[in-house]
């Protein structure tokens, strides 16, 4: 039997940081109000010239490097983004591809919003598993200060750019294995969270650039509700289907949307603060990226050692839900 392990990861953020501070002054916010509202008291900010995949670039050179593969290995690449280079063509992947001179390898991306890259695990699992690639480079990278309306104080305080990426190898080991990936989606409440204009559903034409404006608009309050209930029910069923207890989840690594859901579902689950990955305040919200940026800071802390129990949990527009239990399980 083959199964799919998690070899490393990599990380990058932009030097550019916007503070709290630096916001109050462009809206009409607070530092405390942010701060005790989502826990967020600085985020990254991508350069004008500094495109999503660039992130992407620099983010998978760490996780190539620290995997104990060569490059040459990796025969497939995906990336999670809602902030593509192109609106169509080419994929922010084959970009990636491109500039890491990976040559012809399968490239493409996924839309799961803030889910996406616990979306990529189950892709890249199931593509381990059947025999099909052995190892595959996956990446949430996002440039979200491009889709942020720097007027509307519900949604500029949130977002950061940054990205993450892992090497996910094939292995006969099963204590190395991923042991389980949930996805879900329910698109009835696509309202919540959405960048209404710019795309064929919209009411403007895709190509009237003029009238388009692609902001992201959110009802904060109402995915406040709706992510923690998904969230806490979805952490609880992956452990109980697994006969995993909470106590042997070395790293709790939710999506850092807010302080307040993440605590919401580590009360839930009884687990302990040091258990909690926490890095929302200095990164704000990076969709796709947060997990991996959360999991690459423990990892540069020196405190994410093989064979450690990761339980990873997201949630995001469209909307979309998911959990994974991963054991670390580098090669070297
Ligand atoms: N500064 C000061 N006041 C503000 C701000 C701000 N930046 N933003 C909103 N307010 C005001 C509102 O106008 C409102 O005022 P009112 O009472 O006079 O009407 C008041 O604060 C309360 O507003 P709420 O929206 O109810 O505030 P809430 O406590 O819900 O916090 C927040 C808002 C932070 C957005 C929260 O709802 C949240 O984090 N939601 C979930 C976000 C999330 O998880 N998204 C999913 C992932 S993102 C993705 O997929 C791309």
């Amino acid at each position: 039997m083959t199964y799919a392990a998690f070899r490393s990861i990599g990380a990058y953020v932009p030097s550019k940081i916007l503070t709290n501070n630096e916001l109050s002054t462009m809206v009409d916010t607070t530092d405390e109000w942010i701060t005790k509202r989502t826990g967020i008291k600085e985020r990254h900010i991508a350069g004008k010239d500094e495109h999503t995949s660039d992130l992407g670039v620099e983010a998978a050179k760490k996780a190539i490097q620290r995997s104990g593969i060569d490059a040459s290995e990796i025969d497939m690449l995906m990336c999670a983004t809602i902030t593509p280079d192109y609106f169509c063509m080419p994929s922010t992947a084959t970009t990636i591809s491109n500039k890491l001179g990976l040559g012809n390898v399968t490239a493409f991306d996924i839309s799961a919003a803030c889910t996406g890259f616990v979306y990529l695990l189950s892709i890249a699992k199931a593509f381990i598993e059947s025999g099909a690639k052995k190892n595959i480079l996956i990446i949430g990278a996002e440039k979200l200060s491009a889709l942020m309306d720097y007027t509307d104080r519900g949604t500029c305080i949130l977002f950061g750019d940054g990205a993450g990426a892992a090497i996910i190898g094939a292995t006969d080991k099963k204590e190395e294995a991923i042991i389980d990936v949930h996805t879900g989606a329910n698109g009835e409440y696509a309202d919540l969270l959405m960048t209404p204009n710019g795309g064929t559903g919209s009411a403007h034409d895709a190509i009237d650039k003029e009238a388009a404006n692609c902001f992201i608009q959110m009802k904060g309050n109402e995915t406040f509700k709706v992510a923690v209930r998904t969230l806490t029910k979805d952490v609880i069923e992956i452990l109980e289907e697994n006969n995993i207890q909470s106590s042997s989840i070395k790293h709790f690594i939710p999506h850092q949307a807010n302080l307040r859901i993440i605590k919401a579902v580590g009360d839930a689950l009884k687990l302990k603060k040091e258990q909690v990955v926490l890095s929302v305040a200095k990164y704000g919200n990076t969709s796709s990226a947060s997990i991996p940026m959360a999991m690459n800071d423990v990892f540069e802390q020196g405190n994410l050692k093989k064979g450690e129990l990761m339980l990873l949990d997201a949630f995001g527009g469209g909307l979309t839900w998911g959990s994974a239990l991963v054991p670390f399980s580098p090669l070297k």
